[in-house]
């Protein structure tokens, strides 16, 4: 079967990673321009799907959620908490190990996509359309203050992970 949508995303997630996997290279050193552009497209991603990829599927699915739909956004919740903080090494192992969880959940068969691109399928193209024309999501600078950091573990909690254990 052509699967267009998750051709889509699939290919978002390994421009995503590799822009991670270089400005990260170095922990210790991080490259600010190529982490703006990977915090910004993991945003821009997520807005994708929360705001087009998800409600379209949940609508041709007679408006139920689809059961992997709250794991889901609250994975979203929390790696978007984990842009608001500075990337520190622990933060850049946490973002990581999210990261590859969660895309396991949307990629695998029968994952998200593919439930997604099913109930989609007479809907495709305006899909595609409509994921073209998603604006990005506007930034602030990173908040270092501990309450943001808190913020980011709490989400973290929501979504079944440990900051702490996942640092470690
Ligand atoms: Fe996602
Ligand atoms: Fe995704």
């Amino acid at each position: 079967m052509n699967k267009p949508l998750y051709n889509f995303f699939t290919n978002d997630h390994r421009r995503i990673e590799s822009l991670f996997e270089k400005a990260v290279e170095n922990p210790n050193d991080v490259q600010t321009d190529l982490y703006h552009q990977f915090r910004t497209g993991l945003l821009k991603h997520i807005k994708m799907e929360e705001k087009v990829l998800f409600p379209a599927a949940q609508k041709a699915n007679d408006d139920v959620p689809l059961s992997l739909q709250a794991k889901l956004r609250l994975d979203h919740g929390a790696l978007t908490a984990l842009m608001v903080v500075p990337p520190t090494p622990d933060v850049i192992k946490v973002i990581r190990y999210v990261m590859e969880k969660h895309d396991i959940l949307e990629e695998e068969e029968g994952g998200m996509y593919d439930v997604c691109e099913k109930l989609t399928e007479s809907e495709t193209q305006n899909l595609l359309e409509q994921l073209e024309n998603t604006t990005e999501v506007p930034v602030h600078p990173h908040n270092k203050a501990d309450y943001a950091l808190k913020a980011a573990k709490n989400a973290l909690d929501r979504a079944g992970y440990n900051f702490d254990e996942i640092a470690k």
